[in-house]
């Protein structure tokens, strides 16, 4: 495996393992895989936990994050049996000690945070992150997707907010990108009917960049990472990250920002120019 950065070692390819996830590492580019097809891929706390531990770890030189499922469906979502109280292959249950108040509000609290990180570093402005989606990508399998850049969508592609049909509410990160993308009013409708959004809506909604054949969903994705990786690094993260704060900032905000990374692009250039 190739140089961790930051010190931290990378997860072990047993680690990876157990958490239901395949990683590839070549050059600039680095493939996130949840491999656990026999269960639609769904996942557990360790899934994102080791993700959130991918993402402290990955070799300086990767630039684009690409997270797929191993088979015909993308992820169905937490492993249901995360919420019995036995959990899932001696993983903690997420109920586990609220009947009996031995957890407390604070430490479930601290324990969602720690399974947030796996999902929030996929916004870094020096990655482009991209979700290739087949088939089903349910409750926090959509919201895995919503936290990437992009969304590549086959076209048997079904994206559906389960949690609220279970009594839960979305809390995987996925509820800011769904109102940025489509909008407080279709963001209640959706999550509050559990519907699943097919693909070609997904398209109409800007759920999706891009809406393919299932055979072509593979050679969309590698299209779309070769054109991103065309791009000068430097100047694609300080425009990611001048994109990303455009809604929060008034106009006068965004032009003040804009000016000021682009003197540091021109000083950076001009360096480069005359090699000092
Ligand atoms: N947790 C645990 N096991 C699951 C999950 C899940 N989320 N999803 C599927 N599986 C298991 C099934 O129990 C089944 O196991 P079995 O072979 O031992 O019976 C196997 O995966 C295959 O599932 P099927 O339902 O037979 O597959 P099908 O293709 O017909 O349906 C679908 C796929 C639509 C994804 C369906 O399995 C489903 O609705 N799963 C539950 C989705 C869900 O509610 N997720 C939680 C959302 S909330 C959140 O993520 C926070």
């Amino acid at each position: 495996m190739a140089q961790a950065s930051h010190g931290q070692a990378p997860p072990t390819e047993e680690e990876l393992s157990r958490a239901r996830l395949r990683l590839g590492l070549e050059g600039p580019v680095a493939r996130i895989t949840i491999s656990r097809p026999e269960r639609r891929n769904a996942m557990t706390g360790r899934t994102w936990t080791t993700l959130a531990h991918i993402g402290r770890t990955l070799p300086d030189d990767v630039r684009i994050v690409v997270i797929e499922g191993d088979g015909d469906t993308f992820s169905a979502g937490i492993d249901l049996g995360m919420f019995s109280p036995e959990g899932v292959d001696g993983e903690r249950s997420v109920v586990a000690g609220l009947a009996d108040g031995t957890t407390t509000d604070a430490e479930l609290q601290d324990y969602v945070a720690g399974l947030q990180e796996g999902f929030l570093w996929l916004r870094r402005p020096d990655l482009v992150t991209i979700a290739a989606v087949r088939g089903h990508a349910i409750g926090a399998g959509f919201q895995l997707a919503l936290s990437c850049d992009l969304r590549i969508l086959a076209d048997d592609a079904r994206l559906c907010m389960k949690e609220p049909a279970l009594g839960l509410v979305p809390d995987l990160t996925g509820t800011k990108p769904l109102v940025d993308i489509v909008g407080v009013n279709r963001a209640i409708e959706i999550c509050l009917t559990a519907r699943r959004v097919g693909a070609q809506e997904a398209r109409e909604l800007g759920l999706a960049e891009l809406v393919v054949g299932v055979d072509e969903l593979s050679g969309a994705v590698d299209d779309v990472v070769a054109a991103l990786l065309a791009t000068d690094r430097e100047a694609a993260t300080a425009t990611k990250a001048l994109l990303q704060q455009a809604a929060g900032n008034t106009l006068a905000q965004q032009a003040e920002a804009e000016r000021r990374a682009q003197a540091a692009r021109l000083t950076a250039l001009a360096k480069g120019m005359t090699g000092r």
